[in-house]
């Protein structure tokens, strides 16, 4: 069995399916602060059976203590986590606390149930500002937010953490930028309130619940002037970490740091057009500030990722814009949707 924290939110959801369908069985634990219930039955309608659940924060000791008793555990994939840069500046404690003091818990409670199998949702914010691109793993790293520090150092302590005792099996992924969602448009990404994020910002508009797009310059020393990024389908995403756990299965010991990306940059109108394609509608935008902390470019060198597990994003910015299209403009009813709807990919 394999544990999935964070695993009714975006990318653990999806992440979810794909191992169910590869036969794998799946216990999600998730505190629901940033998801819902009803994607475990939303997960269960796509794969044909639904994951166990178990709601529950990855901070609180004795229930992972119980977990690790009563269930067959190999495995854990670690997506739980806050994730909002401007957020974690407001309230860096709370950020500190529930990533790294979250993931320490969790690796404890591993340790001494003698689980060494882990999969750790990183982030191309390790980054920092790119000295060159595209960005190989060996490029410096560096933060300049809460956020980015929490996964600096949580890649530090599976570093320590690895050195100190044999056995470990580390993956260290390092997404660029999830989008998309399951083809079904039953499961996806839900942003709480303004969204912060390019995609579901223009999903919003798209739908009327926004009036326009702020993008965020178009002044940078890009080909058009707008921010451009690697944005990679969430289904690809999910692939990859199927992937890498089955290449830790398969090592005595690893700690394996690699890109999750496609290697192909997008500009900000570029995604604007390509979702104008797809919902079939124009998307109002106005050109606003830079945001601050916002880089020019960044997009991911994929060969180490091709090298070491044989994997490569397969899905292009037509697949990321209709999937993400299909869940965001689902009826607003969306459980009622779930529960009429039958979708099965096997
Ligand atoms: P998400 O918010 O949709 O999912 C995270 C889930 O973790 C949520 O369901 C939330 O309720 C849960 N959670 C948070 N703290 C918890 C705790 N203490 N105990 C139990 N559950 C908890 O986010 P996502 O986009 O699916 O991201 C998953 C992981 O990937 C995060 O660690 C994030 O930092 C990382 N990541 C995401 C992106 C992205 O753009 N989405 C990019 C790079 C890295
Ligand atoms: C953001 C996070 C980063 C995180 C990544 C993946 C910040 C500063 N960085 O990065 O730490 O790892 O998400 O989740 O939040 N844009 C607009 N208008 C908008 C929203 C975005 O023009 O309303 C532009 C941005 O300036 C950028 C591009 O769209 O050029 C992508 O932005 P976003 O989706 O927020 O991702 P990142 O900036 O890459």
């Amino acid at each position: 069995m394999i544990l999935i924290t964070g695993g009714t939110g975006f990318i653990g959801s999806h992440t979810a399916v794909v191992l169910q369908q590869a036969g794998y069985d799946v216990l999600v634990i998730d505190n629901l602060h940033n998801s819902e219930r009803e994607v475990i039955s939303a997960i269960g309608q796509i794969t044909g059976r639904e994951p166990a659940f178990i709601e529950g924060d990855i901070r609180d000791v004795s229930l992972l203590a119980g977990l690790f008793k009563t269930h067959h555990i190999q495995a854990v994939m670690h997506f739980a986590g806050l994730k909002a840069v401007g957020e974690s500046t407001q309230i860096p404690l709370t950020y500190y606390d529930n990533n790294i003091q979250g993931s320490i818990t969790l690796l404890q409670a591993m340790r001494n149930a003698g689980v060494r199998t882990f999969v750790f949702s990183s982030s191309a914010t390790v980054y920092g500002d790119p000295q060159r691109l595209p960005l190989t793993e060996d490029h410096p790293r560096s933060a300049t937010n809460p956020y980015g520090y929490t996964k600096l150092v949580i890649e530090d302590i599976l570093e320590s953490l690895y050195r100190s005792e044999p056995g470990w099996k580390i993956a260290r992924l390092r997404y660029f930028n999830p989008v998309g969602a399951h083809p079904s448009g039953l499961i996806g990404e839900s942003p709480q309130g303004i969204p912060n994020n390019l995609m579901p910002f223009i999903a919003q508009v798209a739908t009327g619940q926004r009036k326009q797009l702020n993008i965020f310059g178009n002044d940078y020393d890009t080909p058009d002037g707008t921010g451009v990024r690697d944005y990679i389908h969430v289904m690809d995403l999910a692939e990859g970490h199927k992937t890498a756990l089955e290449y830790c299965n398969a090592q005595a010991q690893t700690l394996l740091t690699t890109n999750l990306g496609t290697g192909q940059g997008y500009s900000v109108l570029e995604m604007i057009q390509a979702y104008e394609q797809a919902c079939g509608k124009p998307i109002a935008y106005q050109v606003a500030e830079r945001r601050p902390g916002d880089i020019a470019a960044c997009w991911a060198d994929t060969t180490y990722a091709k090298q070491t597990l044989g994997w490569k994003a397969d899905l292009g910015l037509k697949e990321m814009c209709q999937d993400g299209w299909r869940w965001a403009s689902r009826d607003n009813t969306g459980q009622q949707k779930r529960g009429q709807d039958s979708f099965n990919t096997d």
